[in-house]
């Protein structure tokens, strides 16, 4: 095996919410550095860097993890999905992310892309989840400032589910 010296720069050739792109990085290089130092998408936060907050997350071939958990040599050929490809070219919102705008689900948006991104993860598999189940993979997000029930009302709404219901909810997930 050839060995790779720590500072040693690799060229990493991935496909970035449908466009082919490249950059250099390190080999110990975290994916959301790369993603918004070199690559320049800065709609993917950093808190923790712990894998803890959830802010971070993006898709990598469809399925969400933590890009603070992640090498950026990792995502070499494969489709990264980051919070910027969910609205129109316009600009216009899609459907979660204006569920969101109606039903207050941010106050800073810190939290916000990475939440969104593990949902359009988790909705694609399930497009109807129950109030339970939106609460579960809320449990791996950290947000200051919502309480929460906002963004369980938004992701009720998105996926059919009746917001009012809501109501009488807990105030945490
Ligand atoms: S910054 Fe990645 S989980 Fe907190
Ligand atoms: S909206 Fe501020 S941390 Fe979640």
């Amino acid at each position: 095996m050839r060995h790779v010296n720590r500072d040693e720069r690799a060229s990493i050739a991935f496909t970035l919410n449908g466009r082919a792109v490249t950059g250099d990085a390190e080999p110990r290089m975290l994916l959301t550095d790369f993603l918004r130092h070199v690559i320049g998408a800065t709609g993917t936060h950093v808190g923790c860097e712990h894998g803890v907050c959830g802010c971070c997350t993006v898709l990598i071939d469809g399925a969400a993890v933590r890009s603070c958990l992640t090498l950026a040599v990792q995502v070499e050929g494969r489709s990264v999905t980051t919070v910027e490809s969910l609205a129109a070219a316009d600009g216009t919102l899609n459907a979660l992310q204006k569920a969101f705008q109606q039903h207050h689900a941010l106050q800073c948006g810190f939290c916000t892309p990475g939440i969104l991104m593990s949902f359009t993860d988790y909705l694609a598999r399930n497009p109807h989840p129950t109030e339970d189940e939106i609460r579960e993979v809320l449990s791996g997000h950290l947000c200051r400032c919502t309480g929460y029930a906002g963004i369980v009302a938004a992701v009720l709404a998105a996926s059919g589910g009746n917001p009012k219901s809501n109501k009488e909810s807990r105030s945490q997930p």
